[in-house]
């Protein structure tokens, strides 16, 4: 089920059009990757799927309802949140008076959320920080946090809203490696436990790693929606270094002779040469080696990666 339908969706601030008729379908239950350059428009889609600001045409629908023309509070109660790129947490309070404070869908002023939450709102908030780890620190002013705990608070603090859909901007920008695959089991385990996600990212390890469906936009519009592995799959060329026992000066004539491979003499004498997995083969590569009297001490092989494919897409696009 398509959980999410965004339709021709523009959204241009004064000259700028940072949204250029976007449709995008997010099915429920998956990882979904948003990825593409700064400035091509992922924060704008964001902001624009929670009702952060209202778009200029387009059509926006979460479980089949329109909601491109609900306000923030709304469209959150129906269980679709966000995270900021820039974290958004009040330093002067502690972990658990943000977690409290960030249910704007019960508690409809900053005086409510103290006066009126309740001792089960307060476990709550106190369970979700020791989900991401922050239990410890509770009490603490939560401006003495560091850069990457700040983000695993802003984190929780969406999740006291028991999202649906959660959509994360840039969780893990500036996150150390450790921190950054903690947070990726807290994705993984609130997916597993039926939240969809949208999260955008310029890890494209991370897309790589946890989306099952990539988005790419660049300069406002969508150049590629499709299933991770279709994405993946689009990239056929593979690179194979041979390193030879004799180092060469230069690529053996039987090689230089197949016009289905380019190769290449690289550092230390060893030959890189590059195919496309539909026309030939990692075997016939190296017996060609042999047969060109190539002592082989050595090989290694590039794969694709989601990296080689939105750079391709991205030059594309760019023309
Ligand atoms: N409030 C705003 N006022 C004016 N222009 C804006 C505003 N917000 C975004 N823009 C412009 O819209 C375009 C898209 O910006 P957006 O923040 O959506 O990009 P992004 O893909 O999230 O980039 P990044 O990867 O750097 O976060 C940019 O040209 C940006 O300068
Ligand atoms: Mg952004």
């Amino acid at each position: 089920m398509k959980i999410i339908e965004v339709h021709g969706v523009s959204k241009s601030y004064g000259g700028v059009k940072a949204n250029t008729d976007i449709s995008i379908d997010v099915e429920q239950g998956g990882i979904t990757g948003l990825i593409g350059p700064n400035g091509s428009g992922k924060t704008t889609l964001f902001n624009s799927i929670v009702g952060y600001h209202p778009v200029d045409s387009g059509s926006i629908k979460f479980e089949g309802k329109e909601i491109s023309k609900m306000l923030v509070q709304d469209i959150a109660r129906l269980g679709l949140l966000r995270t900021f790129q820039q974290t958004r947490i009040y330093g002067d309070m502690n972990c658990v008076e943000n977690m409290l404070i960030s249910m704007p869908h019960r508690k409809m002023t900053l005086w409510e959320s103290f006066t009126t939450n309740t001792r089960a709102d307060h476990d709550r908030a106190e369970q979700l920080l020791d989900f991401v780890g922050l239990y410890e620190k509770r009490f603490l002013r939560s401006g003495s946090l560091s850069f990457g705990q700040q983000k695993l608070l802003e984190f929780a603090m969406a999740l006291m809203n028991e999202p649906t859909v959660l959509l994360l901007d840039e969780p893990t920008a500036g996150v150390d490696i450790d921190l950054r695959r903690q947070l990726w089991d807290y994705v993984r385990e609130l997916n597993e436990g039926g939240v969809t996600v949208i999260l955008t990212t310029h890890y494209l390890e991370e897309a790589e790693e946890m989306c099952d469906r990539i988005a790419i936009i660049n300069h406002g519009a969508v150049i590629a929606d499709e299933p991770k592995s279709a994405l993946m799959g689009r990239l056929d060329s593979k690179t194979v270094t041979i390193v030879p026992a004799v180092p060469l000066t230069g690529v053996p004539a039987a090689i230089a002779a197949r016009g289905e491979v380019t190769a290449e003499v690289v550092q230390g004498g060893a030959l890189a040469i590059t195919y496309s997995r539909s026309n030939a083969s990692l075997g016939t590569l190296l017996d060609l080696a042999r047969d060109s009297g190539i002592e082989i001490r050595d090989v290694t092989t590039s794969e694709a990666s989601l990296e080689g494919v939105f750079l391709d897409l991205i030059h594309d696009s760019d023309g």
